[in-house]
């Protein structure tokens, strides 16, 4: 008979394997928002987004969530929209979904500080459904103008909502992750949302899928 203590252990080494591979093992230390650069067009942006009426959404939220980072980050990460604890605390990806989107931006050898993170949408849909297109459509110049000033060469779509936005199709994000779509001012990669994987925790090849995909993007960005 096995002991099943044994299979304990091997669970935990495989365990420890698979987050050393996945270089995930930090432990994320609650970093501070980045100081806003002051009078840079950037924050004159993220100004205006703070107090934007221009859609419904404005009525429901608690504020506005326009983006953080690095004003010429090579590397920019777009989500859908924030969630209850962005729209708390006015940043992107700070809760569950952001810890782990932390987590791997660290692991690809980045803080937060170095890359910027922003979503589709600026406000939070209630109940966390997805923004529809006409949020999206309203909120989308925000969006592209934050491109043209930081101008980052790889955009890392985080799910169906950006992905498909951005590479205007239907299909979905198992058959566009993973591999680089070319655009005149950037690439995109589309990869799965943080929100995916926790919801799959069990699920090990979608996070090992996710790091091959970050891995080509932190090739990429070494050239
Ligand atoms: N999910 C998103 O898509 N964006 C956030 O900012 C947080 C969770």
């Amino acid at each position: 008979m096995n002991d099943p203590r044994e299979n304990n252990h091997l669970d935990i080494r495989e365990h420890l394997k698979f987050f050393s591979e996945l270089a995930a093992e930090f432990f994320v230390q609650g970093e501070e928002a980045p100081a806003p650069t002051e009078n840079s067009p950037l924050k004159a942006l993220e100004e205006r987004v703070l107090g934007c009426l221009k859609c419904p959404l404005a009525k429901t939220r608690i504020q506005a969530v326009p983006g953080e980072g690095n004003a010429a980050a090579a590397l920019m990460f777009v989500g859908e929209g924030p969630g209850h604890d962005e729209d708390v605390q006015g940043r992107p990806f700070v809760g569950r979904a952001g810890q782990l989107l932390t987590k791997i931006i660290n692991a690809m050898g980045f803080q937060r500080t170095d890359v910027y993170i922003t979503n589709m949408v600026k406000c939070r849909p209630p109940n966390n459904r997805n923004p529809n297109s006409q949020e999206i459509e309203i909120c989308q110049d925000y969006l592209f103008e934050q491109i043209e000033m930081i101008q980052p060469r790889v955009i890392v779509t985080l799910g169906n909502v950006p992905t498909q936005y951005f590479l205007k199709t239907r299909s979905g994000i198992t058959s566009l992750r993973g591999k680089f779509h070319d655009f005149p001012q950037y690439r995109i990669m589309p990869t799965f949302h943080p929100s995916y994987l926790i919801r799959n925790e069990g699920n090990r090849e979608l996070r090992r899928q996710v790091w091959d995909d970050m891995q080509q993007v932190m090739s990429d960005l070494k050239e």
